[in-house]
């Protein structure tokens, strides 16, 4: 059984997706246009934002977000180590330098508490961002986000942007993802809850006159054709992913709310096989769930004891089990000018250690679920 089969997927949308790639073909308009114009105001819908800029990436989303909300050469913003490689490098891409924080122990999100104290006690540093990724699905916690941006409001200007790139769908306090800050990346990566035949992202925001901005740097930073204000780049959304994507999204709420349903079976599954029993040392413990997150298990993730072996163990079994992630951001040697070094960030570092994703897709049954945790029950036996 695959981490994620998108097959199963494909079989159930099959015409209507045929239909819309024809749609595009017989248009013979291939990059941005109707398809994405639409999709954007689609999107805007879905997250409660006021605009939305269709793109290439989530990496570009990310870079296109960070520009448009301020972010400067020479500036500093404030992210995770514990995430994707992008988080951090379109931090660098827009001419900034990351600060790699640690995460909350219980869902691995960024640590807010952290944050505060790191902005408590800059120095001469120009901090004008914070980039929370929602880990797995699960938003970071936004209230204390926005909190903190509050606080230092006075004193200078800090951008809250939001890494969705996992959690399309997903909220914090009954309030969705992508309408919780300055701006928000998504991506559509085909693994992603809400995916693409191919690469593709989009940047929601409550300023309109972001998403403009937005608009031309996707385009080389122009304004009208062959006019160049600033440095853009070619960060445009083809029409065939937009028209894939706007079939999809039909279903999307239905997917997480299966994806949802799946991941409270195998919490009910490795309890009832005492896999996760609160008192002793359980070899499975599930990540925190905070009470304002809707999840949408973008990664149905636990920690174990021996996850190595365990990974072997299902791998015999063809059963798909990945790590997400094994090395944190602040010892991957393209980082190693950051400064920071093993036992610096010591919850992200464990963290490392233990994780792993278990499939998750809305096509799962019962009875694969069922069988996951057997097997992991019979390595732990
Ligand atoms: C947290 C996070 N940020 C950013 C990205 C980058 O998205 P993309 O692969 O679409 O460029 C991803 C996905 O790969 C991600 O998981």
């Amino acid at each position: 059984m695959p981490l994620l089969d998108l097959r199963r997927q494909y079989q159930s949308i099959r015409d209507d997706v045929l239909a819309a790639i024809a749609r595009v073909c017989d248009s013979q308009s291939f990059i941005l246009g109707p398809e994405v114009e639409a999709l954007e105001r689609e999107i805007s819908a879905f997250t409660g934002a006021a605009a939305a800029t269709g793109c290439a990436s989530g990496t570009e989303a990310l870079w296109l977000a960070l520009v448009a909300a301020g972010v400067k050469p020479g500036d500093f913003v404030i992210t995770t180590a514990f995430s994707f490689f992008a988080s951090a490098s379109a931090i660098v891409r827009a001419g900034a330098t990351p600060i790699l924080m640690d995460v909350d122990p219980g869902t691995l999100n960024l640590d807010h508490a952290l944050v505060e104290r790191r902005l408590r006690e800059r120095k001469t540093e120009k901090i004008s961002a914070i980039l929370p990724v929602h880990l797995y699905g699960q938003c970071a916690d936004m209230d204390a986000f926005a909190r903190i941006v509050e606080q230092y409001a006075r004193e200078f200007p800090l951008a809250l942007v939001e890494d969705a790139a996992q959690a399309i769908g997903a909220e914090w306090g009954g309030r969705p993802a992508g309408s919780l800050g300055t701006a928000a990346a998504f991506s559509f990566y085909p693994t992603k809850n809400l995916s693409a035949y191919g690469d593709a992202g989009i940047v929601t925001t409550m300023h309109p006159e972001m998403a403009e901005h937005m608009r031309r740097l996707r385009n080389h930073g122009s304004p009208r054709r062959y006019y160049h204000d600033e440095l853009g780049w070619n960060g445009r959304m083809d029409a065939i992913q937009a028209a894939v994507l706007r079939v999809k999204l039909r279903h999307i709420a239905r997917w997480n709310e299966s994806r949802r349903h799946h991941a409270a079976a195998y919490d009910r599954l490795f309890a009832d096989a005492g896999l996760t029993a609160k008192e002793g040392n359980a070899p499975v413990r599930l990540l925190a769930r905070a009470p304002e997150a809707r999840h949408v298990f973008h990664q149905y993730v636990i920690r174990a004891q021996r996850r190595d072996g365990l990974r072997k163990f299902l791998a015999d079994r063809k059963i798909g089990a990945e790590i997400y992630y094994p090395l944190p951001l602040h010892l991957q040697p393209v980082f190693a000018r950051l400064g920071l070094k093993t036992g610096d960030l010591p919850v992200a570092e464990q963290a490392a250690q233990e994780v792993l994703a278990l499939p998750m897709f809305p096509e799962l049954t019962e009875a694969e679920i069922r069988w996951v945790v057997e097997s992991i029950a019979e390595f732990y036996s």
